[in-house]
């Protein structure tokens, strides 16, 4: 059988005003009327049902997320103690799911992703699952680069395993997460790397064995409380073992090392939100360029990105601005300087 796990402990610092440690970017809207982590869940429903979606995400968002998601069970969203990054959150998933069915089938889905041809999407993942069904494999979705994104994972495309066109599925011959930009820039002049979209497909107990090989002692403290999951010691013996273990990516810990991993490339129209910066491709454009959300009216003013849901927000003879307007703060920031939100959070902290 098929499983969703969507992967929502993420804190979202580069979207502040709009995010705040109560309401990261999963939790929120930042293109069309559903939440991020809404529209993640009901991409999937086609061929994943509601009653096999996981959902793993920090204690403190667990409430807001039961509210948003009213569809799955109390079971189905499950409570990190602390954040330990994906690799954690993918063995408490493995592990969970192998224990009621040694077969089950691990889609793995970050929830904070937007993907514009959902159908496409939907059919890339059927290739998946059928090709992780028939072998040892650890299956990645990825992205032809435009740019040198120091941000993600690049995977080299080795020899074609099996399909053709959009179905074509290649062994990797090398993952590197996150380069620098030298690298970065080098992977994208070769054409021959792909960005990782950090959507997963593989069997839980596939998984398991990687984690065995590459980050034995994080699977073992996870296999220690196998035994209590499911049951009501659940989240007494997830604070114990994530008390011993080292946070750590899958990426890092699993993807770098494997050497049984596969890429199926995907053409999804696949944005993964990453700053304010990248509303400019989502949300709809004024006549000068301007990404505007909500009452802007604007004048001689081109390629900025507003949002304003509360008030008539003016601009005049502005450039290349990021202006957000919330019920209780303002940020105007240059656009090239959109990642440096994440500092400004950092200053802010002890603002909530
Ligand atoms: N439950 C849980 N617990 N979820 C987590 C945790 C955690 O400790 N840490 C992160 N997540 C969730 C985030 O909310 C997000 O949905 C997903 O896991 C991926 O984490 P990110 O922190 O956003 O990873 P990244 O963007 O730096 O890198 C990954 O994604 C890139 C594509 O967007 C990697 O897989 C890269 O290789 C990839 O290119
Ligand atoms: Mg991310």
């Amino acid at each position: 059988m098929v499983h969703g796990v969507i992967m929502a402990g993420g804190s979202g610092t580069r979207f502040w005003p709009h995010s705040r440690r109560k309401r990261p970017k999963q939790l929120l809207s930042i293109a069309g009327q559903k939440t991020m982590i809404q529209a993640t869940v009901e991409r999937i429903t086609p061929i994943i049902p509601y009653e096999r979606i996981m959902v793993i995400a920090g204690a403190p968002h667990v409430d807001e997320l039961k509210r948003q998601l009213p569809e799955l069970g109390n079971d189905q969203v499950v409570a990190e103690p602390v954040g330990r990054n994906t690799a954690a959150c993918i063995a408490l998933a493995a592990y969970k799911l192998s224990n009621k069915d040694p077969e089950a089938l691990m889609v793995v889905l970050p929830s904070d992703h937007l993907i514009g041809k959902e159908k496409e999407f939907l059919e890339a993942m059927k290739v998946a699952v059928d090709t992780v069904t028939n072998g040892e494999y650890l299956l990645m979705f990825g992205i032809v680069p435009n740019r040198p994104e120091t941000g993600y994972g690049y995977i080299r495309i080795g020899e074609r395993l099996s399909g053709g066109g959009p179905k074509t599925v290649y062994k990797v011959a090398q993952f590197v997460e996150k380069p620098d930009l030298v690298t970065a820039e080098s992977y994208l002049a070769s054409g021959k790397y792909m960005w990782n979209s950090g959507m997963f497909v593989w069997k839980a107990a596939n998984i398991i064995n990687a984690l065995d090989k590459h980050l034995p002692k994080l699977s073992n403290a996870i296999r220690e409380i196998s035994g209590s999951l499911g049951t009501a010691e659940e989240s007494l013996a997830i604070k114990q073992a994530y008390d011993r273990i080292e946070a750590v990516s899958i990426d890092h810990g699993v993807m770098e090392k494997a050497d049984n991993v596969l890429c199926l490339p995907i053409d999804v129209d696949w944005n993964d939100v990453g700053s304010w910066a990248s509303l400019e491709s989502v949300w709809d454009c004024d006549d000068g360029g301007n990404a505007i959300r909500g009452q802007v009216v604007s004048l001689q003013s081109r390629e900025c990105i507003v949002s304003s849901p509360y008030k008539l927000a003016t601009l005049i003879g502005a450039e290349n601005l990021i202006v957000v307007d919330t019920s209780d703060a303002l940020m105007i920031c240059r656009k090239d300087r959109a990642q440096d939100v994440r500092k400004l959070h950092e200053i802010l902290k002890n603002h909530g």
